[in-house]
């Protein structure tokens, strides 16, 4: 985050069964966007970069990202979570 750009990012937390899946909602602020990077940390280690984004979809293995530009929203998607998918996410807007 920088200058006034707020960020907020739901659910705070979340336990999931194996194999199902789950979406992580990041809004921000700012119309002064540029784009945005989805991170995990794993517990006790460093961030990993997941996704760097500004409009529209990738795709990396069972993880999804959208950005709407319109909304100010982008949703970070896990399909048939495993157990290494745990840790925290954070999203981080240019
Ligand atoms: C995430 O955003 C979608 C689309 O706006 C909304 O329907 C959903 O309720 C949000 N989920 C959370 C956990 O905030």
């Amino acid at each position: 985050v920088s200058g006034k750009q707020t960020v907020q990012q739901s659910p705070q937390s979340l336990k999931l069964q194996e194999g199902k899946s789950t979406a992580f909602n990041c809004s921000y602020s700012d119309s002064a966007f540029q784009g945005l990077q989805w991170f995990k940390q794993e517990f006790g280690e460093g961030f990993t970069s997941l996704f760097s984004i500004a409009s529209g979809e990738k795709v990396r293995g069972r993880l999804k990202c959208t950005v709407n530009r319109n909304e100010r929203l982008s949703i970070l998607y896990i399909t048939a979570s495993q157990p290494g998918d745990s840790g925290t996410y954070f999203c981080g807007v240019e």
